[in-house]
């Protein structure tokens, strides 16, 4: 299923269910000419680097072949976080995503039906202001 994970992997930079995410700022550091202190919360923004165009050319495009081979630089693909407190549900997410995909295309028909969505971001997660509209058939027997 590598290329089913690809397809979800580009789904998940496009569209991260989790935009940004908090750090503790363990020690003094200076980034960019500003200086963050000690005890400082730090927001660290997978959603930022999904999209720099130095990691993902074309960042605005749907482009699964993007994961093939080594495929992007690490820490540069963060879905599910890193470091210690990475997701732990990571791998059961990833099955559920497959089987779920695996069945919606093996059993059904898709079709839009709505010219147009629009997503915007509430909390840290995206959501739909216009559902983009799929009509879903069963494929003929
Ligand atoms: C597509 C599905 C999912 C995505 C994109 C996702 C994403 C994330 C992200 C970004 C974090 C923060 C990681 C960090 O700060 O480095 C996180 C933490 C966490 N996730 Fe998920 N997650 C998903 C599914 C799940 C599932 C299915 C479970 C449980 C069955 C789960 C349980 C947790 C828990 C407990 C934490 C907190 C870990 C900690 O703070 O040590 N997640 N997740």
């Amino acid at each position: 299923m590598k290329f089913s994970w690809n397809v979800v992997r580009e789904s998940l930079r496009l569209s991260s269910p989790t935009q940004e995410t908090f750090r503790e700022v363990t020690n003094d550091f200076t980034f960019a000419g500003y200086t963050i202190p000690k005890g400082w919360k730090a927001l660290w923004s997978m959603h930022s680097t999904h999209k720099n165009p130095e990691y993902f050319p074309n960042p605005e495009e749907f482009d699964p072949s993007r994961f093939e081979g080594s495929g992007p630089p690490s820490y540069t693909f963060t879905p599910f976080g890193g470091g210690p407190r990475m997701c732990p549900g990571r791998e059961y997410a990833r099955l559920a995503m497959l089987v779920f995909l695996h069945n919606i295309v093996t059993k059904f028909k898709l079709e839009k039906a709505s010219k147009w969505h629009n997503t915007t971001y509430r909390s840290m997660s995206p959501a739909s202001k216009a559902a983009l509209k799929v009509r879903v058939r069963p494929h003929a027997k």
